[in-house]
């Protein structure tokens, strides 16, 4: 069965997308405008940002690019000033600038961890506040995600600065629904599981051994598909969400299920195998 939004959902809507020349940031900007959405993205490199312009704008959509680090809270409030005198007034930010490497914790230095938690936690805030000011000044309802990740919930060994950002993302998210629900300002989080794109799976995954045993211990027993994340995406930013605020939406195929669970591993015994192990164990 096909499965469609309406093809205007999106068509009234500004939509802001930090890091949307590459990666899941890309195929976000490339389905919102596909559903009628204004989109503005933000990256540090001009390439991917006039490459991902160039393909919606082929495709029939809106879309400006538009230079930005994230780390620094000028260049933010510019490229969200920019943003408006492009496009209009914004109504809907993806924060979704990230940065990631693995790295054993104990030789991580100072300048490692702060360029990732500056461009994950603080780059976050800072676009957060820019727009959810302009919203409160301007009396205007407006929706926020963050795409965080499913190891905020038990940490990760060799990812410290992206767990602890991104936990940091979620404390923010819900505060700001409490603190701005009166305002009509929505926030929340999509935290993917596996969704390969070519940038972080370089990083993350160093050997494809590693990814077989990743997959075997999904439920779903596959990574995620860009558009099953951007149909989500585009769920929160729609009024189709309009009573969800203050929520983390996890899409990992029930991946976090299995990998904290103690004896989840038990699922990779053969059936016949695990059931006579446990009936040796009955009295
Ligand atoms: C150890 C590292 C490192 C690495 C950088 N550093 N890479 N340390 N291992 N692999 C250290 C450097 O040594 C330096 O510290 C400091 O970090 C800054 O490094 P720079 O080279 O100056 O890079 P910078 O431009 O600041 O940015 C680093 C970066 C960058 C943030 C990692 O590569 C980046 O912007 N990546 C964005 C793309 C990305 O990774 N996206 C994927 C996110 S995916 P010193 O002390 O030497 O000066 C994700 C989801 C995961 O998060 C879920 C998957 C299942």
């Amino acid at each position: 069965m096909e499965k469609h939004f309406q093809p205007d959902i999106l068509k009234d809507l500004h939509v802001v997308v930090t890091g949307g020349g590459s990666g899941l940031g890309r195929s976000m900007a490339m389905r919102f405008a596909e559903l009628g959405a204004a989109v503005t993205i933000g990256g540090r490199r001009p390439e991917p940002l006039a490459e991902t312009v160039a393909a919606i704008r082929e495709a029939g959509g809106r879309a400006e690019g538009i230079e930005l680090n994230i780390r620094e809270v000028e260049a933010v409030e510019t490229f969200i000033a920019e943003a408006e005198k492009r496009q209009g007034n914004v109504t809907r930010l993806v924060n979704n600038a990230a940065g990631n490497f693995l790295a054993p914790t104990d030789q991580l230095s100072p300048n490692g961890f702060d360029a990732i938690v500056k461009t994950n936690l603080y780059g976050s805030f800072y676009a957060t506040q820019a727009v959810g000011k302009r919203w409160i000044e301007r009396q205007e309802h407006g929706a926020i995600i963050s795409i965080t990740t499913t190891y905020t919930q038990f940490g990760s060994a060799f990812l410290i600065p992206s767990a602890a950002s991104k936990a940091g993302i979620e404390a923010m998210t819900k505060s700001l629904a409490a603190e701005w629900g009166c305002y009509g300002i929505r926030l929340n989080c999509i935290a993917p599981g596996p969704f390969p794109t070519p940038g972080a799976w370089e990083r993350l995954m160093p050997d494809p051994k590693l990814e077989a045993k990743m997959m075997n211990r999904i439920p779903l027993k596959r990574h995620g598909e860009h558009r099953e994340l951007t149909d989500l995406a585009t769920f929160l930013l729609s009024d189709i969400s309009s009573y969800c605020t203050g929520a983390v939406f996890t899409i990992d195929g029930g991946e976090v299920l299995t990998s904290g669970g103690e004896f989840n591993f038990l699922t990779e015994l053969p059936r016949e195998q695990m059931l006579a192990a446990f009936s040796k164990m009955r009295k």
